[in-house]
């Protein structure tokens, strides 16, 4: 796949799996909330965008029942795939560069999807034109500029270098791309879009088991690249890994920014 130009994390590397189940620990129940107060149930119809792991399509299938639908699109679908059922279809694809289904939706979400593209203004015009009038639009995304450390409480060399190494995360991020205060722009991309009864909030986990695994696979994943970018020197990662195995640190996401809307009913 040459998906070089665009997402750092890609879902082929091992530590890939531990990350998605970090991330479904983490925001699951937060999303699912979202989901909840949004009304889905029977019958729906709903696209679930980028869904790395298969715990979101799970348990939308679940919620909508045998005659709902799930489209679930990724550009890896190598753990998504998991989740295949009658109602749930695995599809890959790109929601920058292809063209959005030839069918509309009841809900739209994607989750952590967006801030990584660099063309993320056709990926949500996509999304938001796959809504069928009525249809709710869920995006959550990621703000890391608006808390931008792995351990608020810097209180020890420790955390010092646990904040340096996520400096150093960040900017691999940026240099592919990503834009690192797009959550809070997305209120207003939603209104501009068109959509009603915006609403957002904003969550991020600290200090739990899951913040260590993610925070973990994430450094392990990009071992390499923060070392030939200079952010971190292999003997910093090394410790900075031993610092979080022991259970020293408390860690922190950025913070997830949930954002959602309804697209107009003319027949209302
Ligand atoms: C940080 S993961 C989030 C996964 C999942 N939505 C979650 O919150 O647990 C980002 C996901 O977006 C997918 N992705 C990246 N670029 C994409 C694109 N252009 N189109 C569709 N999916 C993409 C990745 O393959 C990965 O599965």
């Amino acid at each position: 796949m040459a998906h070089d130009d665009g997402y750092l994390l890609d879902n082929r590397k091992v530590e890939a799996g531990i990350r998605l189940d970090a991330l479904a620990e983490l925001f699951d129940p937060w999303t699912f909330r979202h989901i909840n107060e949004l009304g889905v149930g029977a019958g729906w119809r709903c696209w679930e965008v980028g869904a790395g792991g298969p715990s979101v399509p799970r348990w939308l299938a679940d919620r909508v029942g045998g005659h709902g639908r799930v489209l679930v699109t990724d550009i890896d679908v190598s753990w998504a795939g998991q989740a295949a059922s009658p109602v749930v279809e695995i599809r890959r694809h790109d929601v920058a560069r292809d063209q959005p289904p030839a069918e509309t939706f009841d809900l739209v979400h994607a989750r952590l999807v967006l801030v990584h593209l660099i063309d993320r203004e056709t990926a949500l015009r996509s999304m938001i034109e796959s809504l069928r009038p009525g249809g709710v639009l869920l995006v959550e995304d990621a703000d890391p500029a608006l808390q931008p450390l792995a351990c608020p409480d810097e209180h020890g060399p420790e955390e010092h270098l646990a904040n340096r190494i996520r400096n150093g995360f960040r900017h691999l991020l940026a240099g592919r791309g990503a834009d690192l205060s797009y959550g809070r722009k997305l209120p207003r991309l939603l209104r501009d879009a068109g959509l009603t009864d915006v609403r957002a909030d904003a969550f991020f986990p600290m200090a739990s088991p899951a913040c260590d695994v993610l925070e973990a696979a994430t450094i392990n994943q990009l071992r390499d690249q923060l070392i030939t970018g200079h952010h971190a020197t292999a003997a910093e990662i090394d410790q900075h890994l031993a610092a979080i195995a022991a259970g020293r640190l408390d860690l922190a996401t950025a913070p997830m920014i949930s954002v959602w809307g309804r697209r107009p009913d003319t027949t209302d």
